[in-house]
């Protein structure tokens, strides 16, 4: 049944919330529990679709699997099929991160390709080559990608570019592998952190997690744990910038702001109070924001899935804004969308410009991926009248219970279903 959004604006949030674990890190934790043979659990899981899409994944693999809240556990058998070339691995990009894991475990894998991309083309070239020089043979065949060797070892391995999936991928293929393989050029982010404090908990040898050189011993065995994902710093940062854009103060709980460090400092430029604790931060913010530039980059960088979010800020600022995209090409196309609500945003090549308008105007908008989707209800949450965000899915996609929670910070915003329903 397709839903949309109804969002109010002028309520600005001042209340506190939350945040729960990160949708970028519990898909692949939920792939590494395939590494060893037991019971694995997994504390704050967020109550996104992705997460049963996963499961289905690894039932398919011949996991079995239990939800309960937000814990999810992982009973993984003695032997685990290498063939992940079915329905549910189609339906959504993370389910690739099962590439690395099935070749630790069974030398060979068969995992279907996602469907295209909104956000731009997504090639596995650097997932493929790293698994080459841990000794595989790897082909895109029938729409999957194919990968086989007779045993895995260790290698030198240099990305061309931080990639997230391919250091995932690399380093879970690693774990096991005949000695050591260091990786130059690896991604930074905390979810890779957290991945590697994971594995390494289930008896890995894993160094320089959060740095660009990821050292991996490799072990004859992994055994199951008990782990909790961290918090997810997108979803705490949307309401940051929620906070911001409405001239609100609000309080989130459960995420380090270190990873959130960049983003919120752009906020301070824009003239909001922002103070931090151990696990968490408040940001105020009287009067309209000031223009600030951002351009996105991998970890410590300003984070791309919150380049939605500076662009909805940017439309109403005081000021001219360049925001540059230098991770995912197509990343601008939801700008159309913010048009429509009134913003003065012109695109060229990867930068798009931004003249602040004094307000926009309630329109019907389609969110076209989970992060544009986020910008859009923000843009609504300040323009005039009761815009509508169509399908909406895609925001389900990557934050739970996205309604009830902005409606906790103070949002008036409210589900609807095609049946005219209102959900809540
Ligand atoms: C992950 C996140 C996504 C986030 C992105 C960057 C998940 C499920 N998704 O995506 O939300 O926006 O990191 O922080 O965790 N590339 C290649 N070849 C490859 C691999 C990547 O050219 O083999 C390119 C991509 O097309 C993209 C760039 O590298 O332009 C970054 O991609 P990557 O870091 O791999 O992102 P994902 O892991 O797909």
């Amino acid at each position: 049944m397709k839903e949309r959004f109804l969002v109010s604006g002028g309520a600005p949030l001042s209340r506190s919330g939350k945040g729960d674990g990160a949708k970028n890190s519990v898909l692949k934790l939920m792939a590494a529990a395939l590494l060893a043979e037991g019971t694995t659990t997994l504390h704050n899981c967020p109550e996104i679709l992705d997460v049963p899409l996963m499961c289905d994944v690894l039932v398919g693999l011949g996991c079995e699997v239990d939800i309960e809240g937000s814990t999810v556990r992982i009973h993984t058998p003695a032997e685990v099929s290498p063939d992940a070339d079915f329905d549910a691995v189609r339906q959504f990009r993370a389910s690739v991160a099962v590439l690395g894991p099935l070749m630790a475990r069974c030398h060979r894998a068969r995992v279907a390709l996602p469907g295209g991309d909104a956000i731009g083309s997504r090639p596995l070239d650097m997932h493929q080559t790293g698994l080459e020089k841990l000794g595989a043979t790897t082909r895109i065949e029938h729409g999957a990608v194919v990968a086989e060797a007779t045993a895995l070892h260790g290698a030198n391995i240099k990305l061309d570019f931080p990639s997230v999936g391919a250091t995932e991928n690399i380093v879970t293929a690693a774990v096991m592998a005949e000695g050591r393989t260091v990786l130059d050029n690896a991604a930074r982010e905390p979810e890779i952190v957290d991945l590697c404090d994971m594995l390494n908990s289930m008896g890995a040898r894993i160094d320089g997690a959060g740095t660009s050189t990821i050292t991996i011993d490799g072990v004859q065995a992994l055994r199951p744990t008990e782990h909790t994902v961290v918090g997810d710093r997108i979803v705490a940062g949307t309401w940051a910038y929620a906070a911001a854009i409405t001239g609100g103060d609000i309080t989130v709980t459960g995420i380090a702001p270190r990873h959130l460090h960049l983003a919120l400092s752009k906020l301070k430029l824009a003239g909001a109070q922002v103070e931090t604790y151990e696990h968490g931060f408040r940001v105020r913010m009287d009067g309209r924001p000031k223009a600030v530039d951002y351009q996105t980059l991998p970890f410590p960088g300003f984070p791309t899935d919150l380049q939605p979010m500076a662009i909805a800020i940017a439309a109403v600022a005081d000021g001219v804004s360049v925001i540059t995209e230098n991770v995912f090409e197509a990343r601008f196309r939801f700008v159309d969308e913010m048009q429509r609500l009134g913003a003065d945003a012109n695109v060229d090549g990867h930068h798009v410009v931004l003249r602040g308008v004094d307000r926009l105007s309630s329109t019907d908008v389609w969110s076209s991926d989970i992060r544009a989707g986020a910008g859009l209800v923000l843009a609504g949450l300040v323009a005039e009248g009761v815009t509508t965000v169509h399908d909406v899915h895609h925001i389900d996609r990557g934050y739970p219970n996205f309604v009830e929670q902005l409606r906790e910070l103070g949002a008036e915003i409210r589900r609807v279903s095609d049946s005219k329903h209102a959900a809540n």
